[in-house]
């Protein structure tokens, strides 16, 4: 079965083929039918007039034969007359009142001679059925006397074999013609009609081809218009008549007509649109340049402002530090001066108490020379004002205060040391050892809570430099191992240890705290870096710290670090006898 796709799918020259051949085939079915069923009616008619004509010479030739009762020559004339193809049987009846009182039977095919000798019936005397199509029957009249019958049996097999071979003949005939003209059609078509359409075809193919070629090389911004496609070239590579005078010329010549105005269009197009490329790359390097431009004056304008964020915040943190040690130094001298009276009256007090105490024991010890009145206000005072709790606690309260003002004098001493951050770059021989004692004091309060503190101090090289910077150095570090421990939530540890060789002092710091994670190692020196919320941590300590010791110390700086299991910062400072070189320019990691 076609699909009703299949018939759209076919080229426009196949399937104007088909429909006309399906036309011509509907046509000469038709004819075919038409002259089939005249020619079977003519055999036919032509059947019954011989069917007619035979009997009528049965009747006639027959009669004087049966008149003398001949039955030979009547056998003889019978089997003559059954020759002919379309007669199955021949059967003539004699009337036996005539002669013999019998009936007399003749014919020519083997089932009557059979039946003759069988039956005396006429009835059961014919031929079976499929032998004949029908019988004809006549009287025999011999001179105005009905003298018996004739029965002539027709057959139209022969007449059916001739109809078959002459259809048989029509209908090839009438194949080979339509073949031929369907043959002849098809030269037509392709050669008149479908040629010159494919060739059409194969021209806009290469056409399109070639303007595509174009519009690629103009794309890629090489125009050349040697590559436009060459009409007249292409018109005879494709064999195309432009000189015909029917409608395909006309078409042929409209369509070179546009092509040649498409290809004009092309150019002109390609010419423009390589001016603008033209100005675009102009436009599009100016834009280069000047972004060029941009982003070099932006990329200062961020170096500046970076520098200048870094600047201001190294500033304000030395101001805030600076301060804070105007500050320190303000109260430290402030008290110092009443600590250092209180603590040299409260030693004048220890020596006037013992005065009085000795005074008093000569008393006590005259206590039963004197009069019962005096002895017994003597005791009563003494009662009054407990005097034996009063005599063990005064030199006590006394050593404790003693012992109170010495430590408001250490702390601020502590306080002059941390202040020293503004005595600008001026270094001067310490002991780090000093420097950590002394900043342990101050940040304990920052410790105490998260950690146990464990020192091994060893004795160290003396260092040279900015007591006061290194202070803020080891404050930072101390400070941060504090807030790495208090993020494990656990109880932790923080040990220091300083020790030196021929070169230089050293100072580390171990925590149990969280650690640093690889990854973020490298920025911890950087400036503003955290991971502190915002408020608890401005980035700037490790910075600061780096400078300070890498920068205005020329020493180093170097953390160690395991996630989960702490940290270790090394500071590493010269040795005092080995002066600090000169001050390399500030700059940060
Ligand atoms: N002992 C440590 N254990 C774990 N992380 C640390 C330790 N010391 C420093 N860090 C990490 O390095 C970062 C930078 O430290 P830095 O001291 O420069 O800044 P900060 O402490 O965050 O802020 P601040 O300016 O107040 O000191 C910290 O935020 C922290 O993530
Ligand atoms: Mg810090």
């Amino acid at each position: 079965m076609l699909k009703a796709g299949y018939f759209r799918r076919l080229r426009f020259t196949r399937r104007l083929m088909v429909a006309i051949a399906g036309a011509l085939l509907l046509f000469y079915g038709g004819f075919a039918f038409y002259t089939l069923s005249n020619l079977k009616k003519q055999v036919y008619e032509d059947f019954y007039a011989r069917a007619d004509y035979l009997m009528e010479i049965a009747v006639q030739a027959n009669a004087q034969n049966m008149w003398d009762f001949d039955l030979s020559k009547s056998n003889q004339f019978a089997k003559s007359l059954a020759k002919d193809p379309v007669v199955s049987a021949v059967i003539f009846e004699v009337y036996d009142a005539v002669q013999n009182g019998g009936s007399f039977f003749t014919g020519n095919i083997g089932g009557i001679e059979e039946v003759r000798q069988r039956s005396p019936s006429l009835d059961v005397l014919e031929p079976e059925p499929d032998r004949y199509v029908f019988r004809k029957e006549r009287e025999v009249v011999w001179e105005s006397s009905v003298i018996g019958h004739a029965y002539l049996y027709f057959s139209d097999h022969p007449v059916q074999a001739k109809l078959e071979e002459q259809t048989a003949s029509f209908v090839l005939a009438l194949l080979g013609f339509l073949f031929l003209y369907l043959l002849a059609l098809f030269y037509i078509f392709s050669h008149w009609f479908s040629r010159p359409f494919l060739g059409m075809h194969q021209l806009a193919v290469s056409l399109g081809g070639s303007l595509d070629k174009y519009r690629r090389e103009m794309e890629q911004g090489d125009r050349n218009d040697n590559a436009l496609p060459d009409l007249g070239k292409l018109l005879q590579q494709n064999d195309i008549d432009t000189h015909r005078e029917d409608e395909m010329g006309d078409f042929i010549r409209a369509f070179a007509q546009v092509m040649q105005a498409f290809t004009a269009v092309a150019s002109e197009l390609s010419q423009r649109s390589q001016h603008v490329s033209k100005l675009n790359e102009e436009l599009e390097n100016r834009i280069q340049e000047r972004t060029w431009e941009l982003k070099r004056a932006n990329a200062s304008l961020q170096e500046s402002l970076e520098s200048l964020q870094m600047t201001q915040s190294q500033m304000v943190q030395q101001e805030k530090l600076a301060s804070l040690g105007q500050l320190a130094a303000g109260v430290a001298h402030e008290i110092n001066n009443p600590i250092g009276y209180v603590a040299s009256n409260i030693n004048r007090l220890k020596e006037y108490y013992s005065d009085f105490d000795k005074l008093f024991q000569v008393v006590e010890a005259h206590h039963d020379q004197l009069t019962v009145e005096i002895a017994a206000e003597l005791d009563r005072v003494k009662k009054e004002i407990d005097y034996e709790f009063l005599k063990d606690d005064l030199p006590e309260m006394l050593q404790d205060c003693l012992e109170g003002s010495r430590r408001v004098q250490e702390i601020v001493e502590n306080l002059k040391n941390y202040s020293r951050v503004d005595q600008g770059d001026v270094h001067l021989d310490f002991n780090i050892n000093d420097v950590i004692t002394s900043t342990l004091k101050l940040v304990w309060n920052e410790l105490k809570y998260d950690c146990d503190v464990e020192t091994d101090l060893q004795n160290t090289e003396l260092t040279c430099g900015n007591q006061g910077q290194i202070n803020q150095v080891i404050s930072n570090i101390l400070v941060n191992a504090s807030h790495a421990i208090k993020e494990t939530q656990r109880h932790g540890k923080v040990r220091i240890r300083t020790h030196s060789d021929l070169e230089w002092v050293y100072a580390e710091v171990s925590d149990t705290g969280c650690g640093i994670p690889q990854e973020i190692v490298c920025k911890i020196f950087d400036p503003f870096f955290t991971t502190k919320p915002v408020g608890k941590g401005t980035g700037l300590g490790l910075n600061i710290s780096y400078d300070i010791i890498v920068n205005k110390h020329r020493g180093d700086i170097k953390v160690e670090s395991r996630p989960g299991v702490g940290s270790t910062f090394i500071i590493k400072l010269p040795i005092a006898q080995r002066k600090a070189q000169p001050e390399r320019p500030s700059s940060a990691a």
